[in-house]
């Protein structure tokens, strides 16, 4: 991860979308394509600054009406968002804002959303609802997604966290509830082909690691590929969890040692989301450290939500990984892209500037690529390019 192949006074060769090919300027002027297709080109000048792959933000939930205030003034006089979790708030109170909301009115604030990631340098973003937890709530927060989706350049990958919290109606009946989510909302949004995922949340006071498995068993019986939310407060075994064969498991910061091997020889990213620990006021963050050194893929995420994480920034996500998880800037830049593509299964298309690939891609007023994590809180993204477009 350390190793991410810079190149300098680069140029990258973009057609049809895609990238054409990738090196130092001199020999990609000499490139055969150029001949062929003068008089269509178009040069952007990057004014020596560093280009990357457009950032992947493998972890975001936008699909929510208002900001948490109420909590947020909750945790600064000393609780805690468990405390506030078990006591029906977090997750809870942003429900009844989604179910009143419209698809058109979900679907402009996904999008305000979006076009702040796309400004912060990221052009694919996973989304999942989570907020409505009734089915016709998470169907509109999906449908708003989609809708979204095609009014924004880049990428989004929807995913469907009807999982997220029991909701209240069914607090006395929590089987009853994963019941729904397996027998009646995976296969609905399976059915309409409105998510590529499904989500849980695995955690105390959410679902239980037989609950998680149980729905992530019903998301691949239905096609749907999975991911979880893990050990963000309690550690939980992660073997169970892991012969559904995840994409990837998120948060993760309290994984058992027991874990790590069987972690490190799956194809499963552990994405880590230090936004959320920042947000929480957290002293520890995320080991990323063990992790990668025991050869775990590690990806970052924003993690973008109303509770735990308000921002849209990846470049803020790389700065906290460095200054709190040790990770150097190289490292955290390919847990950013690369990794994060794998982390959505898009590796081949994504994640990295090669021949083949999708032109996406970031231009950063920057000298050198560490200072994308060193100018924190400073938006030096200048330019995107999406599917070779200026955007
Ligand atoms: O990833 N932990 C569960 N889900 C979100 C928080 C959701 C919320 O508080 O609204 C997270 O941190
Ligand atoms: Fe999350």
């Amino acid at each position: 991860m350390s190793k991410i192949g810079l190149i300098e006074d680069a140029a990258v060769l973009c057609g049809g979308g895609k990238i054409i090919a990738v090196g130092v300027e001199r020999e990609i002027l000499r490139h055969p394509w150029l001949k062929k297709n003068e008089r269509k080109l178009q040069e952007i000048d990057c004014g020596g600054g560093v280009v990357l792959p457009g950032l992947i933000d493998c972890h975001t939930h936008p699909v929510f009406a208002t900001p948490r205030l109420v909590d947020f003034e909750k945790r600064i006089d000393g609780a805690t968002y468990e405390e506030i979790l078990a006591a029906g708030g977090g997750i809870r109170s942003s429900l009844a804002g989604v179910r009143q909301a419209s698809r058109r009115e979900l679907s402009d604030k996904i999008l305000v959303a979006l076009q702040a990631m796309l400004v912060h340098g990221t052009s694919t973003v996973e989304a999942k609802s989570g907020y409505g937890l009734t089915t016709e709530d998470e169907i509109k927060s999906l449908e708003a997604i989609g809708d979204a989706a095609k009014r924004w350049p880049g990428t989004v990958v929807p995913t469907l966290l009807a999982a997220h919290v029991v909701p209240p109606e069914y607090a006395a009946q929590p089987e009853e509830y994963v019941a729904k989510v397996c027998d009646e909302i995976i296969p609905l949004a399976a059915r309409k082909k409105l998510a590529a995922y499904v989500d849980v949340f695995c955690e105390r006071d959410a679902f239980t690691l037989e609950q998680s498995q149980q729905i992530l068993a019903a998301a691949r019986r239905y096609g749907l590929d999975t991911r979880a939310h893990v050990c963000q407060f309690t550690a939980s075994n992660l073997s169970g969890l892991l012969a559904q064969q995840p994409a990837s498991l998120d948060h993760m910061d309290c994984v058992g040692d027991e874990d790590i091997a069987g972690l490190a020889q799956s194809e499963t990213v552990a994405v880590l989301l230090p936004g959320a620990n920042y947000f929480l006021g957290h002293k520890q963050y995320p080991g990323a450290r063990r992790l990668i050194d025991s050869g775990v893929a590690v990806a970052l995420a924003t993690d973008y939500n109303p509770g735990t994480s308000p921002t849209p920034s990846m470049p803020f996500v790389i700065s906290a990984a460095c200054t709190h998880m040790k990770m150097g800037p190289a490292e955290a830049i390919a847990a950013a892209t690369i990794n994060a593509a794998c982390a959505l299964r898009l590796q081949l298309s994504k994640g990295s500037l090669e021949p083949g690939k999708d032109a996406d891609m970031a231009i950063f007023h920057v000298q050198d690529h560490r200072e994308i994590a060193y100018w924190f809180a400073w938006n030096r993204c200048v330019q995107m390019i999406v599917s070779g477009q200026p955007v």
